[in-house]
């Protein structure tokens, strides 16, 4: 057969580009056959991490290892598929599913239970689990603009303060808003006055407003009550950022601080304190890898469900799935409704109760023994304790978190511990006599 020049050139380019195009060529280098050739390396370093795991002190991940029973729940889970095969938990777990392969039942059991906790009403309760409390952060960001949009027809500001999570500066970005950034008091948590002086001072404007609970790097609380005290009268919404401190606080004796509603005394009727709550899962509880909480009322999520289907086109998966994100994780919700259980609540209680106690613990030793490094702790609700900045060697022996804070006017290094529940008295002795041994 003869080939004219177009045909020729058809071919031979196809096939230069099939040569080329091969991961080994576009790697340039040859490919294992099989996964477990050439990664012995990567894997014995790996293989000293679970001896190390527990001097992780920098950050506020729980590095216990989850109890047996976690795992037996993660076995059952795999013997109906979950982790074997393409699960998905697309669209809204309190809606009836168009794909049998989610996990939406457990998804949606494990957000009412959570929601209890935080006394949200069992008639008037949305949510889901998310990637992380950043992800949370962002549907409560959306939500909350969306429904203030629509409510006003004019685009709200956003207000956080400085000590406020980075990713809150990311999702701003993201979300297109304007920010104001609100004033701290001295332990880094919001100033109430300052709030009121920046909303007086943008009138027409919605208020989105990202309370912490539980600053990242100071552990300092913001007043629900008193946001909402200054929120009066003006079209607001209130996301708390509560990644953290979220998870411990309904098992101690500050529970009722994150309550969604409280009666007033005289009239018996309920009022609502916040509109939505971000929690991380991998944070306190230990869960093994990154996922979040995010809930609201169905209230509020039915605002937001009549502005967002009137946007995007939800014939496609044959419900309006009221989530950024298409594709979400079905493993995650199965595998995280294990700590929603009568027992997880109590092994939660405890750890909390352990954990405020060995922070208690670390400020009187540091304070003790260590004056000179103005340990400092914000809140007695915090697991945190910030002080100057160590030699490098226990920075990075303890993954010890530091930061730059301003002292009266000067820019001076700081470092802190985030006492997790694998922190255990042990750990900090250790980290008490190295932090006595340090040169620095
Ligand atoms: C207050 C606060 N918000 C949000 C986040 C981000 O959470 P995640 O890592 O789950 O995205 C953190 C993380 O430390 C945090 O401290």
């Amino acid at each position: 057969m003869l080939l004219n020049r177009r045909q020729f050139l058809g071919i031979t380019s196809a096939t230069t580009l099939v040569a080329v195009c091969s991961p080994n060529a576009l790697l340039g280098q040859s490919l294992p056959n099989h996964p477990q050739q050439g990664s012995s390396a990567t894997l014995k370093t790996m293989q000293a991490l679970p001896q190390q795991k527990n001097r992780l002190l920098g950050y506020p991940i729980n590095m216990t290892t989850p109890s047996e029973e976690f795992f037996a729940w993660r076995k059952e889970l795999f013997v109906v598929g979950l982790n074997q095969f393409a699960f998905n938990n697309v669209g809204n777990p309190y809606d009836q599913s168009h794909i049998a392969y989610n996990s939406h039942a457990f998804e949606k059991e494990l957000i009412n239970r959570f929601g209890a906790i935080y006394g949200f009403s069992p008639q008037n309760i949305w949510g889901f689990l998310t990637n992380s409390g950043t992800d949370s952060n962002m549907h409560g960001l959306y939500m909350g603009r969306t429904i203030l949009k629509s409510r006003t027809g004019v685009m709200p500001k956003i207000y956080f303060t400085q000590e406020a999570h980075y990713s809150i500066q990311i999702l701003r970005d993201l979300l297109n808003l304007e920010w104001v950034v609100v004033g701290t008091e001295r332990d880094g948590s919001m100033d109430i006055e300052d709030l009121e002086r920046q909303l007086n001072a943008n009138p027409n404007h919605p208020a989105l407003v990202v309370a912490t609970i539980g600053t990242t790097f100071k552990g300092a609380v913001d007043s629900i009550d008193g946001i909402q005290s200054k929120m009066r009268g003006r079209a607001s919404y209130l996301h708390l950022d509560a990644a953290l401190f979220g998870s411990y606080l309904p098992h101690t004796q500050f529970a009722t601080d994150l309550l969604h509603e409280i009666s007033d005394q005289e009239t018996g009727k309920k009022a609502k304190r916040y509109d939505s709550i971000a929690i991380s899962c991998h944070k306190f509880f230990g869960f093994p890898s990154p996922a979040g909480l995010f809930i609201t009322t169905q209230t509020n999520f039915e605002s937001f469900l009549a502005q967002f289907s009137q946007i995007h086109d939800p014939e496609y998966i044959l419900q309006v799935p009221g989530t950024i994100t298409c594709s979400r994780d079905a493993v995650k919700p199965a595998e995280f409704y294990f700590f929603s259980s009568e027992s997880a609540f109590a092994q939660q209680a405890a750890d909390a109760r352990t954990m405020l106690d060995n922070a208690d613990y670390l400020l009187k030793e540091m304070t003790n023994h260590y004056h000179h490094l103005q340990p400092t702790r914000a809140d007695n609700r915090s697991n945190t304790i910030y002080f100057s900045k160590p030699g490098e060697t226990i920075v990075n022996r303890y993954s010890l978190a530091t930061m730059g804070l301003n002292v009266d006017g000067q820019h001076t290094p700081f470092a802190h511990v985030v006492v997790m529940p694998h922190a255990n008295k042990e750990i900090l002795d250790q980290f008490l006599t190295d932090l006595g041994k340090d040169g620095s």
